[in-house]
């Protein structure tokens, strides 16, 4: 072990940072307005039905291979096949780190706006809000510092102790929000639109989505577990960690929802707002309820916290990879990756009115993205590289390192996991890859 790297100094640790990477802006505002234009309770039963056949088993793999082998994704690819293409697929997943944060710390950089907006009684506004330069380009500087400021502690003293308390603090705050917006009159509708399934709505559509949406809220797909993993100690049991990991996002984005139809459907209004869902609609009711200005305020303070612990990893991919293959000091090179990652983030941030360009960018087919830079970014980043990562990744642990060297890694610490063996085997070689593949067919359009 690289005494240099750092470790998690307990398994509730590194359980708690990896949770809080899955659990952000996925979960919070992305889930709940999916959740809205699929139908509702339909396909929160197909989520989670991926997460438990998909997501899961997935994350068991890119553990593995970081556990393995302590590196970051290019390094722990170059240890098992040296001198191969396979190392493209880290360089893909560091790229993808750099480019997942450069336009989420954008959206999170609204949230920390939006704490201050409902404390000031001003909930309404919101494209006239993102399409102001400076205020967006000022809040985005402040998130990335402050990601950069906790990536800086390194592992136990940074991500780790501060996840600890981060994400303790977001499941108080969002179990208080439950009890109020299921005390209000009407919000029963809400909780029938979420929680009672109609099989009916399931289309070939609301599998795909609920499969991209797994990957991207249990950070999967671009070696962030690969990094993670990296810094468990070998008498760790991975799987139930995973397991836990898996529960927890699930419970975040669950909770999320047990907010926000209940919140929605009292006050009569439609839950299919789409993406500005949180940012539109939800202020607007916050206003009109009693206390709502404080309500609000704790809301997106709860969204910023979320959002704060996923950035801190998507950071961490490309700084570990910076400290072990390129021998760099954290403390200077964190600095560095994060001015970069900021500067290419400038033109999302200012692609939501503020600069024609940016905001009519319109590169990719319409019916991939909308023509705005930061949609192009996320989707290239957030769903398309992801898709690509964890195909070949997967494709990688099953073929190339050996689904059977992963096993043993897997029973290390675990003696149970020899129980699921055979099964885990057949769905890391055969069926996760062919899922994966129908996905990324159907991002390029392939089923209309
Ligand atoms: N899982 C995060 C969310 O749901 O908001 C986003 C994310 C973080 C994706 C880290 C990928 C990643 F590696």
């Amino acid at each position: 072990m690289d005494s240099n790297r750092g470790q998690w100094s307990s398994k509730v640790g590194f359980i708690l940072a990896a949770a809080g990477s899955a659990i952000g802006l996925g979960n919070i505002w992305r889930f709940p307005y999916i959740v809205g234009e699929n139908g509702g309770g339909a396909f929160v039963l197909i989520y989670i039905i991926m997460v438990v056949f998909i997501g899961l088993p997935y994350m068991l793999a890119e553990l593995a291979l970081g556990r393995s082998v302590q590196r970051n994704p290019v390094g722990s690819i170059e240890a098992i096949k040296p001198k191969s293409a396979w190392k493209g697929v880290g360089y893909l997943g560091v790229l993808t780190g750099v480019g997942i944060l450069s336009f989420y710390g954008v959206i999170a950089g609204w949230t920390v706006g939006y704490i201050y907006k409902m404390l000031a009684g001003r909930p309404g506004g919101f494209a006239g809000f993102i399409a102001d330069p400076i205020p967006v380009l000022i809040l985005f500087a402040f998130f990335i510092f402050l990601t950069a400021l906790i990536v800086n502690g390194g592992i136990s003293g940074g991500i780790e102790r501060w996840s600890k308390i981060l994400i303790p603090l977001l499941f108080i705050l969002m179990l208080g929000l439950i009890i109020y917006a299921n005390t209000l009159k009407g919000s029963g509708k809400g909780l029938i639109f979420y929680l009672n399934p109609d099989l009916s709505k399931i289309t070939g559509k609301t599998i795909l989505a609920a499969l991209g949406q797994a990957f991207f809220s249990l950070s999967l797909g671009m070696g962030l577990m690969i990094t993670y993993g990296s810094y468990v100690s070998k008498q760790e049991n991975i799987m139930t960690s995973a397991f836990y990991i898996s529960l927890f996002d699930t419970l975040i984005a669950f909770i999320a929802g047990l907010i926000i139809f209940p919140a929605l459907f009292a006050n009569g209004l439609n839950p299919s707002a789409g993406a500005k869902l949180v940012f539109v609609v939800l202020p607007d009711l916050f206003a009109k309820m009693p206390g709502g200005a404080l309500v609000g305020s704790v809301f997106f303070l709860l969204l910023s916290v979320a959002a704060l612990t996923s950035t801190i990893s998507l950071l961490e991919v490309p700084v570990a990879y910076m400290v072990d293959e390129k021998k760099q000091p954290r403390k200077k090179i964190v600095w560095v990756v994060a001015l970069v990652t900021y500067i290419i983030g400038i033109p999302s941030a200012l692609s939501q009115g503020a600069n024609h360009f940016f905001t009519d960018f319109g590169w990719l087919p319409s019916r991939l993205a909308s023509a705005d830079f930061l949609s192009e970014m996320s989707f290239l980043f957030g769903d398309f590289s992801l898709v690509v990562g964890a195909f070949l990744l997967s494709i990688f642990v099953g073929w190339v390192w050996g689904a059977e060297k992963a096993a043993d890694e897997l029973a290390l610490g675990s003696a149970n996991f020899n129980r699921f063996r055979k099964v885990w085997i057949f769905m890391i070689r055969f069926f996760i890859p062919a899922v994966i593949f129908i996905i990324l067919l159907n991002l390029f359009g392939i089923f209309g």
